[in-house]
């Protein structure tokens, strides 16, 4: 065939030429666009973009789920209550199969090394955690009894299949076994007087008389196994204690509709990990509670459910106590709008806790800012200081130790103020909130 002839022919792409041809360009292309809007490091400008291009998305993301959201709770079975049932019925269950790991990681070392092992008789204490267990698993079995209870009373259902049955929570069993040695044991009482005294006394200073003729409500929200509230109530107030948590809820239940005799329950909590023990007897202690009986006729009300939907009335507290609480809030915002609303003019907010934000909260703030936000919604700090060494259901006889350096303050919603101040005022006045004590 001759030149001209081969240079009329229509050209013919070779398919692989194609294809190759096609992946470069895309692979180029996409390095081009991932490296100017993903730059290694990214100037400011691109940041800011970044951050503000997709606000309108979020924010229309936030409103639908927000309208859907009444429609979106018949999905989201299984309900925190069928959890805390399946949680506490399979706590038994669910240690032995991590126990069952620790047995064969000993089975797996060498024949000497177990040798060894015998001597120091690591089965004999395997053995004997299991059978911590069991006494364990009789407070537990008794908390899903209670549950199915109330299941049954309120028509929770239960019976929500696969995922139901799936759907457990080990480590808040295990955080309730240790929340009953805060709360209600006899070694629970160094925490509890770290941090009870200062919110008692402060309610004692502003209510003096409490002769019944004023009716003097406090409210407590995420009151977790209610002894703070049980306390406040037996200095004579009417106290309502608040939890959206089923387990904390049945556990309060235990000891306020179950318990007849002080240290009723005896459970080894820190047996659930094997870390910082001086010895195995210290792991396996055990723990009797409680240390205290709370009598029928105390003025103590449980309203279980979310803090934020419970209360939508005005004014009808004369003081909203919160210990370790504030900072789970998703947005703190509804957190003291609430307590604005429900106070009485006059009344007083007392907070004690860290800022151990959960999750992904619209604004995790520092302190000097959570105090800024309150006095920008209306609140008067009137009293202010740090609590050092407070611990959160530690092991005092372990070899390792947490404290938080809580934060105490009185804030007060003024007689006079009956609506707060918009809270957008930039210009503001600076805070007038005492210097924490060191
Ligand atoms: C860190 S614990 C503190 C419990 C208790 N105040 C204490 O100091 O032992 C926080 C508690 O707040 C509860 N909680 C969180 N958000 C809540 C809400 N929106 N309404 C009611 N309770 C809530 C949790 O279930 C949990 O029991």
């Amino acid at each position: 065939m001759s030149s001209s002839a081969q240079a009329s022919q229509p050209y013919k792409a070779n398919p692989k030429q194609t294809v190759l041809t096609f992946l470069i360009t895309l692979t180029i292309f996409s390095l081009v666009a991932y490296f100017t809007f993903f730059p290694l490091r990214p100037s400011l400008l691109l940041r800011r973009l970044h951050r503000k291009l997709p606000k309108p998305f979020y924010r229309l993301f936030g409103r639908i789920s927000h309208a859907l959201q009444p429609l979106l709770v018949h999905f989201s079975a299984p309900t925190d209550l069928a959890v805390a049932i399946r949680s506490f019925s399979d706590y038994s269950f669910a240690q032995q199969a991590a126990l069952d790991a620790k047995w064969r990681s000993f089975e797996r070392m060498g024949k000497r090394h177990r040798r060894l092992g015998q001597k120091l008789g690591w089965r004999a204490k395997l053995e004997s955690v299991e059978g911590k267990l069991e006494a364990n698993s009789r407070v537990t079995d008794e908390l899903a009894a209670l549950g199915m209870e109330r299941a049954r009373k309120e028509g929770v259902p239960l019976g929500l299949g696969m995922r139901s049955r799936f759907a457990r929570q080990d480590g808040r069993v295990v955080e309730v076994l240790k929340h009953f040695v805060r709360d209600w044991s006899a070694e629970g009482k160094s925490e509890r007087d770290a941090l009870f005294p200062p919110i008692l006394e402060a309610l004692e200073k502003e209510f003096p008389k409490r002769d019944g003729a004023e009716e003097l409500d406090v409210l407590v929200p995420g009151c977790g196994l209610a002894r703070l509230a049980y306390e406040i109530a037996s200095l004579g107030f009417s106290v309502e204690a608040n939890d959206f948590s089923h387990f904390m809820n049945l556990a309060s239940s235990l000891i306020f509709n179950r318990t007849q005799s002080i240290n009723q329950h005896t459970i080894h909590p820190y047996l659930h990990s094997f870390s910082h023990h001086r010895s195995i007897e210290n792991m396996l202690r055990p723990i009797s509670f409680p240390d205290v009986v709370p009598p029928k006729g105390i003025d103590l009300h449980f309203e279980p459910g979310d803090f934020l939907k419970l209360f939508p009335e005005k004014e009808t507290h004369s003081a909203v106590v919160t210990l370790f609480f504030i900072d789970t809030a998703s947005n703190l915002c509804d957190y003291l709008e609430t307590i604005w609303r429900v106070l009485k003019p006059g009344g007083i907010w007392i907070n004690e806790g860290p800022l151990l934000y959960y999750g992904n909260p619209g604004m995790a703030l520092p302190l000097e800012d959570v105090i800024r936000l309150a006095e920008l919604m209306g609140f008067v700090i009137e009293d202010r200081r740090t609590l050092n060494d407070s611990k959160y259901t530690a092991d005092d006889e372990g070899m390792y130790s947490f404290a938080y350096h809580c934060e105490f303050w009185v804030a007060r919603k003024p007689v006079n103020s009956l609506k707060p101040p918009p809270p957008t005022s930039s210009n503001a006045s600076p805070s007038s909130a005492a210097t924490p004590s060191q």
